[in-house]
């Protein structure tokens, strides 16, 4: 798959977290995974933790033929989880969303996704204002009502999957990482701090269900165009003993 960039997304609304799968993406995580995970009360967000966790594991062996558990993750930069073991060109980022969890797994490739809920709520001008360009704040102005906070999320999502691919995190200004978009299709046109950013990206945009938003951002700096294929995650997918 040396190509292939998978983008796989499991919606809790097809019918939740098998028990029997919850127990196995448990027994595959390491020590500090399952500290983690014990620590969120909110059983959705523990949930969602470990769908993630357990999805690029499954992802990484179906690719590689290791067995999911062998998997050891450790934080990069600014936070962000990278395979620690077994040595591999595969890189994996995880978003997670009011039910919906995505896994973006490539090889030999900075990749990063992002999921963002539609009907949270809308972001006031003063929060647009400060994550958007100024050529971005225009167009979610021009959007009707009805569209101004889609609009506004293209462009959010876009940013976070770019960052989170990066792993720069907040060490950015988000009004950097901007984007035209001509017939929705996004065109990376970084600006600022990031002025001299190397532009050699793949951006998508997806709409994994009727209530969430996907964007994902692949590396082309090695000049291998990706083959970026959108997958559904559900129970059965999961490898279990
Ligand atoms: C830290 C950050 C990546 C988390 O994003 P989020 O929207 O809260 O959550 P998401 O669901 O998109 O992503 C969470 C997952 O990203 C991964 N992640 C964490 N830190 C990361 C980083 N620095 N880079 C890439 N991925 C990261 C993890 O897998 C995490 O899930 P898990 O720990 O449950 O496995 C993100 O907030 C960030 O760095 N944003 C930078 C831009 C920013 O400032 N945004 C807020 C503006 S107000």
């Amino acid at each position: 798959m040396s190509n292939d960039v998978l983008v796989a997304v499991f919606n809790a609304d097809d019918g939740g977290l098998d028990p029997n799968v919850w127990t196995q993406l448990k027994d595959w995580l390491q020590p500090e995974e399952r500290v983690r995970a014990d620590k969120y009360k909110d059983m959705e967000a523990r949930a969602a933790f470990l769908i993630g966790r357990g999805m690029a594991r499954a992802m990484l062996s179906e690719v590689t033929g290791v067995h999911p558990a062998t998997w050891q993750f450790a934080e990069g930069a600014h936070g962000r989880p990278e395979v620690a073991a077994p040595d591999t060109p595969y890189h994996f980022n995880l978003a997670h969303s009011h039910g919906a969890v995505a896994c973006i797994v490539g090889r030999d490739r900075e990749i990063g996704v992002d999921v963002e809920f539609l009907k949270r709520p809308v972001a006031s001008h003063d929060v647009a204002a400060r994550v958007c360009a100024p050529d971005e704040l225009e167009d979610v102005n021009a959007a009707d009502e009805t569209e101004r906070q889609e609009r506004f999320l293209v462009y959010w999502t876009l940013k976070e999957a770019y960052l989170k691919a990066r792993g720069l995190g907040i060490s950015v200004p988000l009004a950097d990482v901007a984007f035209t978009l001509a017939n929705g299709q996004p065109t990376f046109a970084p600006r600022g701090t990031l002025a001299d950013a190397d532009t050699r990206w793949a951006f998508r945009l997806a709409q994994p269900n009727d209530t969430h938003l996907l964007a994902v951002a692949v590396d082309t700096r090695n000049g291998v165009e990706p083959n970026i294929r959108f997958q559904r995650f559900a129970n059965n997918r999961f490898p279990i003993a």
